[in-house]
């Protein structure tokens, strides 16, 4: 899918994917502050749009392939890709995914987080939470110039395995600059064969999607987008998009408000 040369960033570009990646993060970090039970996921797609329009940019999703929404907002079992409805309402206790995608001054931001609506999560909606950020965060903290793409998903595999959680395999992240989705592909698992080896001025998205239960998913017949887990288990997914460097990984996606 998206294979081919990838690209190194330096100058002005680098200097524009700085900025939409931060303007994603602002946009991303102002929603997850504003969700709250008795909400429908549509108002937060309207929260979005004028967060984005509040940056100086334009949604990254609407219109990609069709898609219909300024973000995506998956709850509790589903994983990624929901669609803003307005008889879709917001419960105490839901686990909600936020995907945020900005394109300012030609250039691409994007970034995910899962929050719960209305408190503090408890139990295994609190395990799920914090593996699925510390695995973002192994998988970064893997993602260093001469390391290859496959250091990153096996870093993400190994925690999330360490905790019987199931890592979706059939979405994967992916480079980010001039466009939302540019070579090369970043699973969050481990890839027997080639993989790409990193280097300073890569920008990429990792992504993991971590399941209570199964890996498995299934794609909504009717919307065309929601993607749910195969056994209706819990689903988080966070994002970030970072630069290779020399030394350590740059997260672009870092909200300077929060
Ligand atoms: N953030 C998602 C990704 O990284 C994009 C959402 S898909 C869209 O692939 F269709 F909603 F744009
Ligand atoms: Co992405």
């Amino acid at each position: 899918m998206v294979s081919g040369k990838i690209r190194l960033y330096e100058g002005a570009e680098l200097e524009g994917v700085r900025a939409a990646a931060a303007a994603s993060a602002e946009v991303l970090a102002r929603l997850c502050d504003a969700v709250e039970p008795g909400m429908s996921t549509l108002d937060m797609d309207h929260l979005a749009e004028a967060f984005i329009h509040d940056t100086g940019g334009k949604s990254a999703f609407l219109g990609y392939h069709g898609y219909p929404g300024q973000i995506c907002i998956s709850l509790n079992n589903e994983v990624v890709h929901g669609i803003g409805r307005a008889d879709r309402i917001i419960q105490k206790g839901d686990v909600v995914s936020l995907d945020v995608g900005v394109t300012v001054g030609g250039y691409v931001g994007d970034n995910a987080r899962t929050v719960c609506a209305g408190g503090q999560p408890e139990g295994q909606v609190a395990e799920l939470l914090t593996v699925t950020r510390d695995a973002l965060m192994a998988g970064i903290d893997a993602a260093r110039e001469g390391n290859t793409i496959n250091d990153i998903g096996g870093a993400v595999e190994d925690l999330a395995k360490k905790h019987g959680f199931g890592v979706v395999r059939d979405m994967v992240g992916h480079g980010c600059g001039k466009v939302m989705h540019e070579p090369p592909e970043v699973p969050n698992y481990r890839i027997h064969g080639h993989s790409p080896t990193l280097k300073a001025g890569m920008i990429i998205a990792i992504e993991p999607m971590i399941n209570v239960g199964t890996w498995r998913i299934v794609f909504d017949r009717e919307d065309g987008w929601t993607v749910r887990t195969a056994d209706g288990s819990l689903s988080a997914h966070f994002e970030h998009q970072i630069l290779i460097t020399k030394n350590n990984p740059e997260i672009l996606t870092w909200p300077k408000s929060a």
